[in-house]
């Protein structure tokens, strides 16, 4: 961040109570929304029987808790009926200590630093994904492409594929992977596609079902292996405004509106670039419980293949132990059991996010539409789905920019420094190494799962106080000295 700073303003500077810090970039769940109670019950079930306590609290098997894996190939054929199989697939699924592990072991199993082009990041991207990316040797290979209503621009895709392809014709260094051995329970991937299918962080935005076939399409041609982050796909809802929450309870969507890219490809079978009788697949399904029994659980799944399944759970660092999280796979397992989870899900969570959205979205469009924001108000808004499914929203973000400035990272630093106020400003989602190819430098994330509502209203409120002083006093100087904490933005989902 720059040095210098805005100065404080009069009105705020001589006010005698100091501001309340408002955090509008944090992506966790407010404190009252964990299922504190839940997860105690399920503890002391887990923990009173033997028969469950002590494979809980020992080593695992590698693919996972075996009774989380069939709960959960239950919950996943209700949740995403129709595109599931007739009978649940426990052995599709893996346990993952969260989403963001997963992805670390995905790439550790599955791609090859230099055999792997590149991994093509759909812009804006969730920032956090892509130092798992450069971890693994992906420095200077991610790629960014863009979204639109739909989601990833497919041409913009396919010509980068080509080109590295036409690129790559006659190299011998690219023909077999250099540094890992995929052994006959793996494969190394050509490129990796990561994204946020459904109500994606930043975006908010959800990919259509033509995108979907798309991609998938793509990613069979050119042996790519799309990861997809299903970690909202649950928190949806009918659009509502503060007056008619009641008319559209969110109980009215309880299934999948659009089916899972690891669906689809799977609907497909085997593609040309499987070794003879193996099927590992284009798509997964990367997910967690972090969003809906709190991130602390550190647990999450994957869905596949189960050829992929397989060799995901020969990862080293799960085969020295097992599958990670096993006792909070065991309490998860007995919250679902008990249907807890679900009732948390249905009965707590999506009615409390879909009225905090429509606060959200409420005060953005009195006090920030007038300013110039563009706002994402639908997840569907380019799908081909039924109408009646276009109001739908979901996830933690509302998305929106700024054609006509001023920058939104000025706008975040002044909330900061005269509002104690954070947002999220679109630099931050640019894809990392590839800024130049799709900017966000108009663009703002705000969260609304974190803070009470109160203070999701106040917080539209002073960004649209900053705003409007950017607005009448462009040439405001920046000048030394804060009372922000300063904080850096790194901590944040
Ligand atoms: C798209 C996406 N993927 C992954 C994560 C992190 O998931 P986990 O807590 O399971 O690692 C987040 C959290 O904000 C996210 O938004």
């Amino acid at each position: 961040m720059s040095s210098v700073v805005f100065p404080t303003p009069a009105s705020s500077s001589s006010s005698s109570t100091p501001k309340k810090p408002i955090n509008l970039l944090r992506g966790w769940p407010a404190k009252s929304l964990l299922p504190a109670s839940s997860i105690a019950r399920a503890s002391q079930t887990a923990l009173a029987d033997p028969e469950i306590a002590y494979p809980a609290l020992l080593y695992g098997p590698d693919p996972g808790y075996q009774p989380l894996r069939e709960e959960l190939a239950q919950w996943l054929n209700r949740f995403y009926k129709p595109w599931t199989p007739a009978q649940p697939e426990p052995d599709r699924i893996t346990i993952s200590g969260g989403a963001s592990q997963s992805i670390a072991c995905v790439l550790q199993s599955y791609t090859d630093p230099v055999y792997t082009r590149s991994v093509w990041m759909v812009a804006p991207c969730y920032f956090l994904a892509c130092p798992i990316f450069l971890d693994s040797g992906f420095e200077g290979r991610l790629k960014a492409v863009p979204e639109d209503d739909e989601g990833i621009d497919l041409a913009w895709l396919e010509a980068g594929l080509k080109s590295m392809e036409e690129e790559d014709e006659g190299k011998n260094s690219r023909d077999k992977p250099v540094y890992k051995d995929p052994k006959p329970y793996r494969k190394i991937y050509k490129h990796l596609i990561y994204c946020v299918p459904s109500f994606s962080n930043p975006s908010g935005k959800t990919m259509s079902l033509r995108r979907r076939d798309g991609l998938v399409k793509l990613a069979r041609k050119y042996d790519a292996l799309v990861v997809c982050d299903d970690v909202y796909d649950m928190l949806q809802w009918p659009t509502a405004t503060p007056s008619t929450l009641s008319s559209f309870p969110p109980s009215d969507l309880t299934t999948a509106i659009l089916p899972r890219l690891a669906d689809i490809d799977f609907s497909l079978g085997c593609s040309a670039h499987d070794p003879p009788s193996k099927h590992f697949g284009h798509a997964i399904s990367n997910a967690s419980f972090s969003k809906l029994s709190g991130p602390g659980m550190r647990t999450g799944w994957t869905f596949s293949t189960p050829d992929f399944a397989f060799g995901l759970s020969q990862t080293g660092s799960t085969r020295s132990g097992g599958a990670p999280s096993q006792l909070n796979a065991a309490v998860l397992c007995e919250m679902l059991r008990a249907g807890d989870l679900e009732a948390h899900i249905e009965g707590l969570l999506k009615p409390a996010y879909q009225k905090r959205h429509a606060l959200l979205l409420e005060a953005v469009g009195r006090v920030l539409v007038p300013l110039g924001a563009v706002v994402n108000e639908s997840s569907l808004e380019g799908s081909e789905i039924d109408e009646s499914k276009k109001s739908v929203f979901g996830g933690y973000f509302l998305w929106m920019k700024f054609p006509d400035g001023p920058a939104a990272k000025a706008i975040a630093e002044m909330c900061q420094l005269e509002e104690e106020l954070i947002v999220g400003f679109g630099d931050m989602f640019e894809v990392h190494g590839d800024e130049e190819a799709v900017r966000f430098g108009n663009g703002i994330r705000l969260c609304f799962a974190w803070e009470d509502e109160g203070d999701l209203v106040e917080g539209v409120e002073r960004l649209g106080r900053v705003i409007s002083r950017m607005r009448n006093e462009p040439g405001r100087k920046l000048v030394e000295g804060s009372r922000a904490s300063g904080k850096g933005m790194d901590e944040f989902k």
